[in-house]
């Protein structure tokens, strides 16, 4: 049986992350799984409710909500898709927890938490990433009711630069301004010469 292959989509919010995995997914058909973090399980909704308001949680707490919602996804969902020979579309990871939750001394930089998740998780065999300027995410996200604690402009631009500092080197960066058709077909080319579909 085919391996599988794990794709991670990884990007500021407001940089259409989840509409090119969205496209890429329903052009792939049933080869494909789509899988997003934070996750639908109960751990998943108890972050989304933390998200939707102010709260004092500290780094660690933070940490620990994604990770333990991370735990239940792998073990749930991404293990026995990718033992099926599934190519699995992960709308963030790890990386995401690295870029936001990562602080300055002597709160855990974005390098210690990848180091930390890459020891407890699996590592994907594709990262994509998908680059936009904070102020032309923010211009997108304006446009829409009920924004998240980090959906600001301050956080979004220390959230760009942890980016910056893990996104692997070998990553496929994308440019977000371009049309999603495209940046779905340079996705699909990077998929095809590691699997075929
Ligand atoms: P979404 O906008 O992609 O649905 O993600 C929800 C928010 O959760 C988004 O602001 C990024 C944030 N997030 C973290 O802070 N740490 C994480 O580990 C993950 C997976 C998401």
């Amino acid at each position: 049986m085919a391996a599988g292959l794990f794709v991670v989509f990884e990007g500021i919010d407001g940089s259409g992350k989840s509409t090119l995995t969205k496209a890429i997914w329903d052009d792939l058909g049933t080869q494909a799984l789509l899988l997003r973090e934070p996750t639908g399980l109960h751990t998943g909704k108890l972050i989304r409710e933390k998200l939707a308001a102010p709260n004092t949680m500290s780094q660690k707490d933070w940490i620990q909500l994604f990770s333990d919602d991370r735990a239940l996804d792998v073990e749930q969902h991404l293990t026995p898709a990718l033992a099926a020979g599934k190519i699995v579309l992960m709308d963030r990871y790890y990386y995401s927890t690295a870029a936001y939750q990562g602080q300055n001394p002597p709160d855990l930089s974005a390098l210690q938490i990848v180091q930390s998740q890459q020891a407890l998780f699996p590592r994907p065999d594709m990262v994509v990433y998908l680059e936009i300027s904070p102020d032309a995410a923010l211009s997108r996200l304006g446009s829409r009711a009920g924004l998240e604690i980090f959906e600001t402009k301050s956080q979004l631009e220390r959230i760009a630069k942890n980016y910056d500092s893990i996104i692997p080197k070998e990553a496929l960066r994308l440019d977000a301004a371009k049309p999603v058709a495209t940046n779905v077909e340079k996705v699909k080319k990077a998929i095809g010469k590691k699997v075929p579909i």
